[in-house]
């Protein structure tokens, strides 16, 4: 029989690159979505498979629905990708953050503990857990937490929700930690994709600068793709655990304004970008860097696409997509 995956979070980033993945695997993949008014499935359509994913509609808020879904789909693997999960957004809507961040995976948990507990878990957990802990300027299983945003918070009480229901009630669940990660459907409003989408549109003559805010904040930035291989390895293994995913190479944010602007032969960027104080936080991670050696070894993980790869990806699909040969 077909294993079938439940994946929240389907018409975000990973999702869809995730269902992409696991349908060429053979999964049937059942998607969870709100109510909406107007859906919006263009980053399941810029991967070619909104019409082979099932939707189940239910909402990280509503526990009911949830208990409902994973008794009814009794799933294979249940993958967590549903978040509020832009971190400036995070200080401002606190609550709301963690409620769906917190409870949701909760609720995802109880349902499996209830009705469904051969169902395997993976929680989408993040780099942005560490905030300002390294070991020797790189962060990995080992490291200690200290969240410095209400979004990193929210993440560090699933994360261990996660590993205490492994080990109270022995279900197979899988915290992936993993770092920035991007792509031609990242949200326009993460860093990244507001560089790319505002180098497309300056070198088409659409706008004449770009707005940020903390140009030496360092990320370890690898591509979405490539990621959701690893969190599907994850739950492939004898026994669950957690692991960290990243590249172990680490840019400032005005080292990808620079690759941005290079790739689309514009040197003096500077002329262009302007800091504006509204886009930095009230807390920053200073550096984060991945030190990926256990996904190395026990899942045979590793990267594909390099920085300036993916810088070129992101920033060629914004020409594109502004009509631009
Ligand atoms: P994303 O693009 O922001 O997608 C998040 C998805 O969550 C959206 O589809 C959104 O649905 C859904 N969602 C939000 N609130 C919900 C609710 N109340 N009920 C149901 N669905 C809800 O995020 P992403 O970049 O794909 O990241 C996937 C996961 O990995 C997130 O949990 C994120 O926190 C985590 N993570 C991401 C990164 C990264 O660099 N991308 C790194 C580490 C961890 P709507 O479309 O309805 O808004
Ligand atoms: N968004 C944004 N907009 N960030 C800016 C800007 C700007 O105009 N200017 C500078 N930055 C800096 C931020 O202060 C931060 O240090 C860095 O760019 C990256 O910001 P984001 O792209 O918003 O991502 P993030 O690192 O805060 O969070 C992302 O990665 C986490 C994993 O570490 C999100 O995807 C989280 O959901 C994820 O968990």
């Amino acid at each position: 029989m077909a294993k079938t995956a439940l994946v929240t979070g389907i018409l975000g980033q990973d999702g869809p690159y995730l269902a992409q993945f696991l349908i060429k695997k053979g999964y049937k993949v059942y998607g969870l979505i709100r109510r909406y008014s107007n859906p919006n499935f263009s980053n399941l359509d810029f991967v070619g498979v909104t019409n082979d994913v099932d939707y189940v509609e239910g909402d990280m808020n509503d526990e009911a629905s949830l208990l409902n879904i994973v008794r009814t789909l009794q799933p294979t693997e249940v993958y967590n990708l549903a978040a509020q999960s832009f971190v400036k957004s995070s200080f401002d809507q606190a609550k709301l953050t963690t409620e769906v961040n917190s409870l949701g995976p909760l609720y995802l948990l109880n349902a499996i503990k209830y009705f469904s507990p051969m169902t395997k878990f993976y929680q989408a957990s993040t780099s942005e857990m560490f905030g300002l802990q390294h070991t020797n300027g790189y962060q990995d299983e080992n490291t200690p937490f200290h969240p410095r945003s209400p979004y990193g918070v929210s993440k560090v009480y699933a994360y261990w929700m996660t590993v205490n229901y492994r080990e109270s009630y022995g279900l197979f669940t899988a915290n992936g930690i993993l770092f920035n990660h991007e792509s031609p459907i990242r949200g326009i409003q993460f860093v990244t994709r507001k560089i790319t989408d505002g180098v497309a549109r300056i070198k088409l003559g659409l706008a004449k600068d770009l707005r940020l805010g903390n140009l030496e904040a360092k990320r370890d930035w690898g591509f979405a793709g490539d990621y959701v291989e690893a969190m599907y390895l994850m739950l492939q293994q004898p026994a669950s655990n957690d692991y960290v995913i990243g590249t172990g190479e680490s840019h400032t944010v005005r080292e990808f304004v620079e690759a941005a602007f290079k790739s689309v032969g514009i040197n003096n960027w500077k002329k262009y970008v302007v800091i504006d104080p509204q886009y930095k936080r009230p807390a920053e991670v200073p550096a984060l860097k991945a030190k990926a050696d256990r996904a190395m070894k026990n899942l045979g993980w590793k990267p594909k696409v390099s920085f300036e790869e993916l810088v070129e990806m992101m920033v060629k699909a914004d020409l594109k997509r502004y009509g631009s040969k």
